[in-house]
């Protein structure tokens, strides 16, 4: 299986959540016209999905069941990716609070991590990728061709995730959104199963004071010796 050796190049970005990777990711795959690999996504849409059909999360055997009869795409649509599950079109919904709230439970199963790397080797065997999440530099393509880890003060990482909020997420509050924040770093790097931690030839780039457009061209400047941007 594609593991980032050989005929298809890959930019593996990883980090905690509210780093920037998603954003930089998706316009460095633009920028590059390179496919983008959201992991984050997968997790979530499965999480979708068990919530939907009532599966015990805590019963990691139904989560492989169902993983195993579930379609989960991408597909860009108006210059935006789309993620499906079983051809519905659940982009929204994966954003969704409850979702993040219980995508630990996913994201901690071993079999379902293994069918996961599986699946997203497969989309990466399909042309040159930017894949983001937090074990594309360790697990997933440890010979993808440039690694990059992106992190931020919690504090910084909270304020921009807090500032992405719709009105229809009132209620929370910005110490809510550090609060639960905490808690998944804490989860993403201390779970047995590849836990959230940097490469060792991965590139660090602290974001806490740089816009997205000054990483973007830190990324670009790294990768402009094995693809003309
Ligand atoms: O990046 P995100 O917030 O959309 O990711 C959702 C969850 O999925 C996050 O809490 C950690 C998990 N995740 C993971 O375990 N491995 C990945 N490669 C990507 C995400």
């Amino acid at each position: 299986m594609y593991d980032g050796r050989g005929f298809h190049l890959i930019i593996a970005i990883d980090g905690p959540a509210g780093s920037g990777k998603s954003t930089v990711a998706r316009m460095l795959a633009r920028r590059m016209g390179f496919r983008y690999l959201d992991t984050g996504a997968m997790y979530r849409a499965l999480t979708w999905k068990a919530m939907q059909k009532g599966v015990n999360l805590n019963d990691e055997n139904a989560l492989c069941q169902l993983m195993d009869k579930t379609s989960i795409e991408f597909h860009q649509k108006d210059g935006n990716l789309h993620v499906f599950v079983d051809s519905v079109n659940v982009t929204e919904e994966i954003r969704l609070p409850a979702v993040t709230n219980n995508v630990h439970y996913i994201s901690n199963a071993p079999g379902i991590r293994h069918r996961m790397v599986e699946l997203q080797r497969k989309l990466a065997g399909e042309g040159n990728t930017v894949a983001e999440g937090r074990d594309m530099g360790t697990v997933v393509f440890p010979h993808a061709e440039r690694k990059f880890f992106l992190d931020a003060e919690i504090e910084v990482r909270a304020r921009r995730r807090y500032g992405e909020f719709k009105p229809s997420d009132h209620g929370l509050s910005y110490a809510n959104v550090i609060q639960d924040m905490e808690i998944r770093d804490r989860r993403d790097t201390t779970r047995n199963n590849s836990p959230l931690t940097k490469s060792n030839d991965a590139i660090y780039i602290d974001t806490t004071d740089l816009t997205i457009e000054e990483v973007l061209n830190l990324i670009l400047k790294e990768i402009r010796f094995i693809v003309k941007t």
